[in-house]
């Protein structure tokens, strides 16, 4: 804090809804600015509830904490309205004028594509409302009445609000190996969504931001087509108590144990400086909902210990359950 981007270290999934909701409860987080698009699913739990995000920031779960969709964010209408009434934040989110709006033809292109099939794209069609927003034809926010109770010049809030000294978390969307410009092209998503990118899209300069908190979680998963160095087999990925099936689209996720040499260099081009690691229960059942750095294995100190000497950067948060609070803070 005051201005944290959060960004995933690998190809998305690795619980930023989870650090995200956690950093919202635990700093009283003013302001949650959520970038990036529907493809998106941020999974959150709280109070017993399950809920998988593709429009509303993560950091709902404190009902103090004023939302935003960024200005370089891409909306989809009809779900931000469903979210909106599911976690009741009608009062409290605000969409950017200037942010474009991604459409059922965008999908439908997407869907008809054979590339894009090859590529295992998620369907919603960002890549084409992507090309739509740079060929100059995409809609805004600005230019549709529905929105209009919504829309706002979130981008002079947002500055104003870390003017003030205000608590800003920039919630990026997908992982750093799916940017367009440093992951696996083509098997990538159709934007960048390094850290930079993510406070590019919230309209933040770089030197306003304070933190770069990088997401690891304790293995690696990936959906779609593209490379993925040390995947094991789905049967391997169940006997060891890993294997996950995607929160936005329902797909086996490939899996791959933590690799040490990708979560250097995530952190370096990143400019993290601090990373919180997730799903530590998953690979270590002791840890379970554990929240003592102290009380955990040795073993999994030493892991922890590890990604610390290789990156560089402290492990300030450990996520070792679903729940938002299930975490080892280290910061304290
Ligand atoms: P697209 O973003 O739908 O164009 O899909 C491009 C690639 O990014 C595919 O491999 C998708 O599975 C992957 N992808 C897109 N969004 C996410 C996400 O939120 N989590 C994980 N993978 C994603
Ligand atoms: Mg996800």
């Amino acid at each position: 804090m005051p201005c944290t981007v959060i960004v995933g270290a690998f190809w998305g999934d690795e619980g930023k809804g989870k650090i995200i909701s956690y950093l919202a409860l635990k700093d009283n987080v003013d302001y949650c600015v959520r970038t990036g698009s529907v493809n998106a699913a941020h999974t959150v739990w709280t109070k017993g509830k399950k809920y998988a995000l593709h429009m509303v920031p993560a950091g709902f779960v404190n009902p103090k904490c004023r939302l935003f969709i960024a200005a370089g964010a891409n909306v989809h209408v009809a779900k931000f309205f469903e979210e909106v009434e599911l976690t009741k934040v009608h009062k409290r989110i605000s969409i950017d004028n200037n942010a474009s709006i991604i459409e059922e033809k965008h999908s439908a292109q997407d869907k008809a594509s054979a590339f894009n099939k090859g590529l295992g794209t998620t369907g919603w069609g960002v890549g084409p409302a992507l090309e739509e927003r740079a060929r100059r034809t995409a809609k805004l926010a600005k230019d549709l009445p529905e929105l209009k109770p919504y829309v706002l010049d979130t981008v002079t809030e947002i500055n104003q609000g870390i003017d003030q000294g205000k608590n800003v978390l920039l919630e990026g969307t997908q992982g750093f190996m799916l940017s367009l410009y440093f992951g696996t092209y083509p098997y990538v998503t159709g934007r960048d969504t390094g850290a930079s990118a993510i406070a590019s899209e919230a309209g933040v300069g770089p030197t306003r931001v304070n933190d770069v908190l990088i997401v690891y979680k304790s293995f690696i998963t990936r959906v779609g087509t593209g490379p993925l160095p040390g995947e094991i087999t789905k049967e391997e990925a169940q006997k060891r108590g890993w294997f996950e099936i995607s929160a936005g689209t329902g797909r086996d996720r490939r899996s791959a144990p933590f690799d040490f040499d990708l979560a250097k260099k995530t952190a370096k081009i990143n400019g993290a400086t601090q990373s919180a690691v997730t799903k530590l229960d998953c690979i270590y059942p002791k840890c379970q909902g554990e929240r003592r750095f102290d009380e955990l294995p040795i073993e999994a100190k030493q892991f922890i210990k590890e990604i610390e000497t290789q990156t560089g950067i402290p492990v300030t948060l450990i996520g070792t359950g679903p729940d938002a609070l299930d975490i080892v803070d280290r910061r304290k």
